[in-house]
């Protein structure tokens, strides 16, 4: 049992952060192999759109992205968190979810076997979450048809300081049950 985390916040020890590291404590509870990659730290290219990914498995990059496409390979459960920057994810995890385009080769496919299951966690200074709610739940169904179950969604609102989701005891409840609950 293993759980992979992907931290799209470059703010160590950032709401983002917490938000992942509680969902895998979570999972850890429950026996899971825990691990975590801060997008921000690794050498992730954007994708070059040459399709490389379509002919054969995996993508012609050879960067950190390789290591992590193992990572997700192996992995029962994914955890991908990040901050709302104007409006959207943030651009380090853009980048990442672009470069998950040779999963939908079908040789190179996560929906052969059993389909990874995902929770998604974001994070915003904006107190309303609802406000974001479609963009989230978009983000979702095209995860989904990247080959992930969508298991769950954390949306902290309210948070601008470093580590404020701390405070918020109900948020991190849920992150926690949420991780749980995927190795039940
Ligand atoms: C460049 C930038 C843009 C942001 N844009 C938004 C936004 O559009 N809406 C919002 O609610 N919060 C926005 N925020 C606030 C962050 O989403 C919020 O502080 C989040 O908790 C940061 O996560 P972190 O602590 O993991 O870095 C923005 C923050 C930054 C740095």
């Amino acid at each position: 049992m293993k759980a992979v985390g992907f931290i799209g916040s470059p703010r160590k020890g950032g709401n983002t952060e917490t938000l992942v590291n509680e969902i895998l404590a979570g999972a850890a509870e429950k026996g899971a192999q825990t691990s975590t990659y801060s997008l921000n730290d690794l050498n992730i290219k954007g994708c070059q759109s040459c399709f490389y990914c379509k002919g054969h498995p995996g993508c012609v990059l050879k960067d950190d992205m390789q290591k992590l496409y193992d990572e997700i390979m192996k992995a029962d459960a994914v955890i991908i968190g990040s901050p709302i920057y104007m409006w959207q994810m943030s651009g380090q995890t853009k980048i990442f979810i672009d470069r998950l385009l040779p999963f939908l080769n079908p040789a190179y496919s996560l929906k052969k076997g059993r389909r990874k299951d995902l929770v998604l966690a974001f994070t915003q200074g904006q107190d309303d979450s609802g406000l974001f709610m479609p963009y989230y739940e978009s983000t979702g169904e095209m995860l989904e048809s990247v080959g992930f179950n969508i298991k769950g969604l954390i949306v902290a609102p309210g948070v601008n300081e470093k580590g404020e989701v701390k405070k918020q005891k109900d948020t991190l409840e849920k992150a926690r049950n949420t991780g749980r609950d995927l190795f039940k």
